[in-house]
């Protein structure tokens, strides 16, 4: 736990006139936390915080975010240095063990994640068991769960050796599974992984690679999907994180945990959003349409939101969807074709979108999740595998996040409270008295 500041806020029940002292709890940077630890004992009531939007469980040195400035940083790198000049390897180094590693820090590593790329072949058969139209959310998910059938050699939580080995075998199956649950889709064998390419090559050419003809890797389309990865990796508590977390304080075995955070990254309202976004942007089909879907996004009976647009920290801009943005014309450009209706579009709906006063007003600026699926199809990755492309990447966030947790001597089992607003005591009603 971090500091105290000094500063120390009091709350006194009126009725009572008993209190509360709760002091300020300090980070390295950005606003302080009241610590409410005592508020039970000493006024007999918690906190109510629906979606806990004012509610930090934890303290973390790995990831911070300063939503009013646009501010993104792991381990303390800005996410503009680190996506112009790092690479997911070394910035998934640097998230798990909290330091840029040195070249041969770095070679050593790598070599860890490659030695673990393959899949038992048991686990392979798995995937037969889905129907071809399958989610291949729903598979990776389920496959990860399954993992935990596999390694209980190495399954001791509170072994550090342990815990080392199932991250490298995490970060290094993941691809693998994920381009076996697109495969299954496509009725096509698997790809074995291939331990001369780097990481995001490897996760091309296990998607696009058929046996029967050699493969052509693109560089730019390697590039830039390394490049979301980076951009992907963490986020510090959002919402699949924080399911990691939960899962991972029962002393769940961390495959069941990373399994858990797959499924919340899922929905649209989290990493969703960018198929989501993609199935929008058809849906509105041309510059004509935005006002129509703009209005609807307004109306709250219509159920329709923006996809790609809101943020529940970044209350000024999303420093990845500026990135991503500017990526988008280097790498259409460089795939040769610049000429994309859908990033016109979506170009174009942003424009409308931040003159109008109701996206104004609420500070709601396009998101990682608006431009990543133009990138994702420019270089052949199909719709349903956006999500599966961001667990892949956020697969570093949860492990780093969990071995955080683990650690911690001061972990306790993940446990929020209610507002019970049910019925009050009743005495039970025999069923022919109903
Ligand atoms: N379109 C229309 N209205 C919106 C949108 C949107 N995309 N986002 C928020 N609002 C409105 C919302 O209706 C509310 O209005 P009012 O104050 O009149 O009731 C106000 O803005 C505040 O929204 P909120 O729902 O309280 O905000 P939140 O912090 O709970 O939700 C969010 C954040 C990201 C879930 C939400 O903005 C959203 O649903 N966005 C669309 C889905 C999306 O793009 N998700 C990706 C998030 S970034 C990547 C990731 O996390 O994986």
């Amino acid at each position: 736990m971090t500091d105290e500041t000094g500063k120390t806020f009091e709350l006194t029940d009126p009725a009572s006139g008993r209190s509360a002292h709760l002091p300020v709890r300090s980070g390295s940077i950005g606003p302080g936390g009241l610590d409410i630890a005592s508020l039970q004992k000493d006024l007999g009531v918690f906190t109510y915080d629906p979606g806990y939007g004012m509610t930090a469980p934890t303290d973390s040195r790995i990831t911070y975010i300063d939503g009013d400035a646009g501010v993104l940083l792991y381990r303390g790198y800005p996410i503009e240095q680190l996506a112009e000049k790092s690479s997911f390897m070394e910035v998934a180094y640097l998230i798990l063990i909290g330091e840029l590693p040195t070249a041969k820090e770095l070679a050593e590593f790598t070599g860890n994640i490659r030695y673990h790329t393959m899949i038992n072949e048991t686990l392979l058969r798995f995937f037969n068991g889905f129907h071809h139209n399958a989610h291949p959310m729903a598979m990776v998910s389920a496959v990860i769960a399954s993992m935990s059938a596999f390694y209980h050699d190495t399954m001791d939580i509170h072994n550090p050796r342990h815990r080392e080995i199932f991250s490298h075998r995490i970060i290094a199956k993941i691809p693998t599974i994920a381009a076996a649950a697109h495969k299954h889709s496509l009725g096509q064998p698997f790809v074995y992984p291939r331990n001369d390419l780097d990481y995001a090559s490897n996760v091309l050419s296990m998607l696009f690679a058929v046996p029967c003809e050699p493969y052509k890797l693109d560089p730019v389309a390697a590039k830039a999907l390394d490049l979301l990865f980076v951009l992907h990796a963490d986020h510090e508590q959002n919402a699949s994180t924080s399911t990691v977390r939960l899962a991972g304080s029962t002393g769940a075995n961390p495959y069941a945990a990373i399994s858990a955070g797959v499924s919340a990254l899922w929905g649209p309202a989290h990493g969703g959003a960018n198929e989501a976004v993609l199935s929008m942007l058809e849906q509105i089909g041309t510059v004509d349409n935005i006002p129509k879907f703009l209005t609807m996004a307004k109306d709250k009976s219509s159920h329709f939101r923006l996809m790609g647009f809101g943020h529940r920290v970044y209350k000024n801009f999303d420093p990845r969807a500026k990135i991503i943005r500017e990526m988008c014309h280097r790498v259409l450009a460089a795939l040769g074709r610049d000429d994309n209706p859908l990033l016109e579009l979506a170009l174009r709906l942003e424009e409308i979108a931040l003159k109008d006063e109701y996206f104004v007003s609420r500070k709601l600026y396009p998101n990682v999740d608006f431009y990543s699926g133009v990138i994702y199809s420019a270089i052949g990755i199909p719709r349903s595998m956006f999500t599966v492309m961001f667990a892949i990447a956020r697969t570093v966030g949860w492990v780093a996040h969990w071995q955080e947790m683990i650690s911690d001597p001061g972990m306790r089992i993940g446990r929020p409270r209610q507002l019970y607003t049910g019925p009050t005591r009743r005495d039970y009603v025999d069923i022919k008295k109903r």
